[in-house]
């Protein structure tokens, strides 16, 4: 079967069960778990009962599909992202985001928890994405291109929507919460990284740094989607001052800063 007749299958059986039309596709991320709680009269279906959907394996990510109501627009999140370094492919991983377009959606709003290599950022800050740096050595979009999806040769000179970011820095100078901007650097991990790789990342241009979003953003510009971005900053990766990584510690300025994002992009998805 090919990519479209998967994609068709997918969001035939998504649309069997909900007659909601999405405009925004969310995928919710750490540091965004929260608003899958937020959406009203949501229909919540599970990743294992649509066609070639891939199925979570990590425990802080459920596996579901949420298509409802949110600050008065009609979404479709996911609760529960891929990975790559779980062993999906960089096609199996992004096909959420095929399924999302064939639902209709215009948007596609994403966030994770990143480390933070710019030296002013501290743990618990919110960045927006501006710019990404691909260094997962993989494409999502290697292989034969198929026009209808997408352009064989993608423009990616603004990958993320500059009309968004304006959007979520006044929302951000509204609310008076501080929001970073930077450059978002994408591995494949599941390490954490030397103190010599970020000190590469640092001077390649990098602000932050993380195992995902990336391959889901640059199918979402392939498919004509705009993008909005966020980063929750985890951890200080500072080569020169670094601490051993703690997870438990990730996850816990994660949840902690939860709140604050979610604000800014509920009020942010009210003014789209
Ligand atoms: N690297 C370093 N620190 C992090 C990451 C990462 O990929 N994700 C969250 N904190």
């Amino acid at each position: 079967m090919d990519l479209k007749q998967s994609i068709e299958a997918a969001k035939l059986a998504i649309e069997a069960v909900s007659k909601s039309k999405p405009e925004i596709g969310i995928i919710l991320g750490t540091g965004l778990g929260m608003l899958g709680e937020k959406i009203e009269s949501g229909v919540h279906i599970a990743y294992e009962s649509i066609p070639h959907f891939p199925i979570s394996t990590v425990d802080s990510h459920a596996g579901e599909l949420i298509v409802g109501h949110l600050a008065g627009r009609n979404v479709v999140a996911f609760n529960g992202r891929f990975h790559r370094y779980e062993g999906y492919s960089m096609k199996e991983l992004t096909f959420p985001v095929r399924v999302a377009k064939a639902l209709g959606i215009h948007t596609l709003i994403v966030a994770n928890a990143a480390g933070g290599l710019n030296p002013q950022f501290a743990a618990g800050d919110i960045m927006l994405i501006t710019d990404h740096i691909n260094l997962m050595m993989e494409n999502p979009l290697v292989g034969e291109n198929d026009d209808e999806l997408g352009p064989r040769f993608p423009d990616m000179s603004a990958p993320y929507t500059p009309e968004l970011l304006r959007l979520a820095e006044d929302v951000a100078l509204e609310e008076k919460i501080k929001l970073q901007r930077g450059v978002y650097l994408a591995c494949v991990g599941p390490c954490l990284e030397t103190r010599a790789e970020y000190r590469f990342m640092r001077i390649a241009g990098a602000d932050a740094v993380g195992m995902s979003t990336v391959p889901e953003v640059i199918v979402a510009v392939h498919a004509g989607l705009k993008v909005l971005g966020f980063s929750v900053i985890t951890d200080e990766c500072l080569p020169d001052a670094l601490q051993p990584a703690d997870i438990n510690k990730i996850i816990e300025t994660a949840n902690a800063t939860e709140p604050l994002l979610t604000k800014i992009v509920m009020k942010c998805i009210a003014q789209l």
